[in-house]
């Protein structure tokens, strides 16, 4: 037999978050907690099925008008509509004006990547692999993958953790969005920034709007939290909001695997805001022809449950409530967390768990303090510190937060 004609492959090393979790459920210690993976956990340490989203479902399954035909290429009317009006509110100017629009997508992902690989094709010029593609340092690792494989060949970071402050570094960004070259693409978390999570203040909001709207700096903002953050849909759609206030031409990739928990369904939105009409149907053209060729159309049944939710008043109000269920969780996980830290005398500064909102928090435990906590305490996390809130619970915190007194004791 001949040789295979994989032989050259090299193998890829695995995605961490995927492989912690796998090390995870291999783990026979009784005492084993995931603060890795990036899903809300009950308190009882299991997935959440939204009681909205299980009512919505059964209403699918009993509506007979109902069928699978293929969706149109940029998905479901009205998902896309409310999606796109969850994120800049119901009197958002560039909805009156007609000048926003939408394409339904896999996941927070698939909006990414439809909108890199619209950009590459088509921003400033057509082909446009050099212009500069600015990140946070650090980011959700998968950012730069993303425009990497759509073709980019300029990706740069900008500043935003001062890990001395354990904050945003906002002198840094601002320089960095200073010295950028003009059209420069800035990827934006709109709140709930991972992993640090730390957001901009509205204030200092308005600072990076005033510098980018000088520099010509296009905003691809990446909502991947909305509800997550403060529990209030509205406010965690603030810099969004004000960007399009601004007048900003920009792009918004919104995910609905975690407000809605449909992390399996891949229900994501990929929304426009263009000067005019005509521009905007433009784009939508040209991104009918990417979503064409990448995924053809997309899948029905996470868009039907998003939309129907979001188009009920009744409906809307019981999600809302199921999203403040889970923020309210984190928000309590951060507090005790942090209560424990301090009572136990742990050295260094616990205010920031309180301060940093969603799903994560950056602990600031360093790469051997990690891997004391994974080793020793069966306690899985980022190699960065980054922990997710939603894997504590009243019965682990206490064993947590003795875990990582002793990391930050015995370990330099
Ligand atoms: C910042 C950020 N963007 C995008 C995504 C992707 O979301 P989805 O799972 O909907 O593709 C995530 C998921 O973890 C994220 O944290």
């Amino acid at each position: 037999m001949a040789a295979s004609i994989f032989t050259a492959v090299p193998r890829a090393p695995p995605v961490a978050v995927f492989k912690l979790t796998a090390d995870f459920r291999e783990d026979g210690d009784a005492r084993k907690v995931n603060l890795g993976v990036g899903a809300y956990r009950t308190d009882e340490c299991q997935p959440w099925v939204l009681p909205v989203v299980k009512k919505v479902e059964q209403m699918i399954a009993n509506d007979n008008s109902l069928n699978h035909e293929y969706l149109p290429i940029l998905g479901l009317p009205e998902f896309r509509a409310n999606a796109s009006r969850i994120a800049l509110g119901d009197d958002s100017p560039a909805i009156k004006e007609n000048r926003i629009g939408s394409v339904q997508s896999l996941g927070g992902t698939g909006a990414l990547r439809i909108g890199a690989e619209f950009l590459r094709r088509w921003y400033n010029g057509n082909n446009n692999t050099a212009t500069p593609v600015y990140i946070s340092a650090p980011s959700w690792e998968n950012h730069n993958s993303v425009f990497v494989d759509a073709g980019f060949k300029d990706i740069r970071t900008y500043h935003y953790w001062d890990a001395a402050k354990r904050g945003l570094d906002l002198q840094g960004l601002l320089d960095d969005m200073e010295k950028a070259p003009e059209f420069s693409i800035f990827i934006l978390h709109a709140c709930a920034h991972n992993p640090t999570g730390t957001d901009p203040t509205p204030d200092q909001w308005k600072q990076i709007a005033a510098v980018m709207k000088r520099r010509f700096l296009f905003p691809f903002f990446d909502s991947a939290y909305q509800g997550f953050a403060s529990g209030s849909l509205d406010k965690d759609a603030w810099a969004v909001r004000y960007f399009v206030s601004e007048g900003f031409e920009l792009f918004c990739a919104q995910s609905f695997s975690k407000n809605f928990g449909l992390y399996n369904e891949r229900v994501g939105n990929l929304t426009v805001v263009g000067k005019d009409a005509d521009n905007v149907q433009r784009v939508l053209s040209q991104m009918e022809k990417i979503v064409r060729t990448t995924w053809s159309n997309p899948p029905s049944q996470g868009a039907r449950i998003v939309a129907t939710t979001l188009s009920s008043p009744q409906l809307f109000a019981e999600w809302k409530d199921n999203v403040k269920t889970m923020a309210d969780r984190v928000l309590l996980m951060r507090s005790e967390l942090r209560s424990r830290l301090e009572s136990l005398g742990t050295p260094g500064t616990w205010n920031h768990i309180t301060e940093q909102i969603g799903m994560f928090s950056f602990t600031g435990l360093n790469p051997k303090q990690v891997e004391y906590m994974i080793k020793e305490k069966h306690i899985y996390l980022m190699a960065s510190g980054r922990i997710n809130m939603c894997g504590l619970t009243t019965k682990n915190l206490d064993y947590v937060a003795k875990s990582i007194h002793e990391a930050v004791t015995k370990i330099q």
